[in-house]
This record gives structure tokens, sequence and C-alpha cells, in this order.
């Protein structure tokens, strides 16, 4: 192991490994996942990344959709809203993986795994939060990504379509038959983790882009997925709203959360204010600890490790 505490391979990360900063603190990290794409994830989580900046945290962004590049068009829209504006907005230290090139698929993995640590052991010795926005697809980085979550958030789109990402329903009855791949490769991840330091992760779902159309069907959503949440246990979060904002901000760079910007601007609407507190709502729900504070969680398991 080197001296970030991160194992060069994520695969067979052994018992007791932990993510240590500089200071011997361990960041806490934030997996944006699901196996869709289009359901909001590099938006929730640009949205995560700046409510962390504003509170003063020092935050990481990892970028594993390196092809998609939501996350990273998103920060260089925002380094060009500063610039045209002169301003200075936080920003987090941010990384982005491409894929690997190589045509061996172990090749290939290897390199991506050898890549992920690097840019994870850097977040990690200068960040307190790490927020990680991966592919909606199965793939060697996302997987990767997953190993570590500390906290994994899931926005669905609000339909009974989306809800077959988290397990197959028999379509007259609407009862659960089995869980989706998704919602059993979570669960590997869970009894690896547990293995490996101990830890759990907090799995949240969150509904994205409910519309205000279809009552009946979001309620029908919402009571499936209640039940399901507690069969494969995850917690349940409300998202946002269906919100033209949301697109808005994203060619600026801004989040809802850049208050002082957006009222600069000509004022905030009704629509935004609501989206906001959206947004505050979530952030409350997702309720992500205080920085540093595995340390002393994690120095207690080590000595009833070794004690
Ligand atoms: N609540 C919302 N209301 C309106 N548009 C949204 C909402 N959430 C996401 N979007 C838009 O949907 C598209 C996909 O969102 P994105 O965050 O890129 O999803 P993913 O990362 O899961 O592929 C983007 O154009 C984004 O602006
Ligand atoms: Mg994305």
């Amino acid at each position: 192991m080197d001296g970030s505490g991160v194992r060069p391979s994520a695969a067979g990360i052994a018992p007791g490994t932990t993510l240590v900063d500089a200071r011997g603190q361990i960041p806490h990290v934030v997996v944006f996942g699901n196996e869709k794409g289009g359901t909001g994830k590099s938006t929730t989580a640009l949205h995560v990344v700046v409510s962390l900046l504003h509170q003063g945290h020092r935050v990481g962004a990892l970028d594993l959709d390196a092809r998609q590049g939501t996350l990273t068009r998103y920060m260089r829209n925002r380094q060009d809203y500063m610039q045209r504006h002169d301003l200075e907005l936080p920003v987090p230290v941010y990384r982005a993986i491409d894929r690997s090139t190589l045509a061996d698929q172990t090749d290939a993995s290897a390199d991506e795994t050898e890549r992920f640590n690097q840019a994870l052991a850097e977040l990690s010795s200068r960040c307190d939060f790490i927020v990680i926005d991966t592919p909606g697809a199965d793939t060697t980085l996302g997987r990767l990504g997953h190993t570590f979550a500390d906290t994994l958030i899931t926005p669905i789109n609000d339909s009974f379509v989306d809800l077959d990402l988290l397990a197959t329903l028999d379509p007259d009855s609407l009862k659960i038959l089995r869980p989706s791949t998704y919602a059993a490769m979570v669960w590997e991840h869970r009894m690896r983790r547990q293995q490996r330091d101990r830890g759990v992760i907090d799995w949240i779902v969150m509904r994205n882009r409910l519309s205000h159309l279809d009552a009946r069907n979001k309620r029908e959503v919402g009571q499936v997925l209640e039940t399901l949440s507690k069969r494969i246990g995850f917690r349940l979060a409300a998202g946002f709203g269906e919100r033209v904002i949301f697109r808005e901000l994203f060619l600026k760079g801004l989040t809802l959360l850049d208050l002082a910007q957006l009222e600069a601007q000509g004022g905030l609407t009704m629509s935004h204010v609501a989206a906001r507190q959206e947004v505050r709502t979530l952030i409350e729900a997702i309720n992500l600890p205080p920085a540093g504070y595995r340390r002393a969680a994690a120095q207690s398991a080590t000595l009833r490790q070794t004690g």
C-alpha cells in the first residue's frame, strides 16, 4: 500500500483499508449511481458539491463518466462564468477519468483502476468530502466508484419505467418479483464493504423530475418505492420537480445554491425559490456527517480488531 492508504487494486482491497487524508482524517465519499443515463446524477452531484463548498468544506469532485462529461462541462461553464463576470465562486478540487483506450480488457481494467486509485488518493489527501459521478452503465470505473461509497445516491425519474432500475415488478399486481441487477450489485458492495472495514453504505434513492400532472401515477410509484425501500434497504428522499431552471443553470455552471449570483442576475422567481427549497430539503435528507467524523470511528474499529 502507498502512503495514501489506498491500495493499488480496488478489486482486492484488504480488510481494514481506508482512505486517509494528510491530517489522518478520512474523507466521506458520496457516490451518484444507477444503471441508466439522464436521471439527474450529474445535476444532483453538482448541487451536493456546491452545497458542501458553501458550508466551507474542502470538496473533491471525481467524474468517472468522462465520455458524457456532464460534470466536466459544468466545471468548465463555472470557470467561464467566473471569468466573464470577474468574480469568485467556490470550486471543488476536480478530476476526471477517461475510459482506457487499451484494446485488451484486462489491461484496460488495470489501467482504469490505477488511474482511479491515483485520483482518489490525491483527492483524499486534500478533501473532507469526495463526490463521485458515475456513468449510467455497468463499467469498471462505475464499480470502482461504488466500492468506496459511504453514501450512495440513486436518482430515478418518477415513473414505473425507472423502477426497473431497482426491481422487477409484476405488471398487474405491482408486486415485487426480484431485485434488479443494480440492486444486487449494491448489495454485493455492501457485503464487501462490511468485510473490508465494517463500514456501511447509506443508500438513498431520490425521485427526480416529479411532475405535477399525474398525481395518481406519482402516488402509485411512491407506494411501490416505500415497499421496495424496506425490501432492498434504501432510504427514500424527495428529489426535484421537473424544472427548466436546472437546464438553464447548467449552461452557466451555477446551482440553485449560488444565491448571490442568481439574485444579481435579476432576482429569484417563485419557481427558483421553490426549486432551491427542494435542493435544501434534499441536502437535509441526505444528512451527511460532519467532516472528519470517521477518524474516531476508524480508530475504535482498529482497536476492536487488534484488541
Ligand atoms: N429536475 C429536473 N428538471 C428538469 N431537468 C432536469 C432535472 N434533473 C435533470 N434534468 C436534466 O436532465 C438531463 C439529464 O440530467 P443529468 O444530471 O445529466 O443525468 P445523468 O447524469 O443521470 O445522466 C440534463 O439535461 C439535466 O439538465
Ligand atoms: Mg451524468
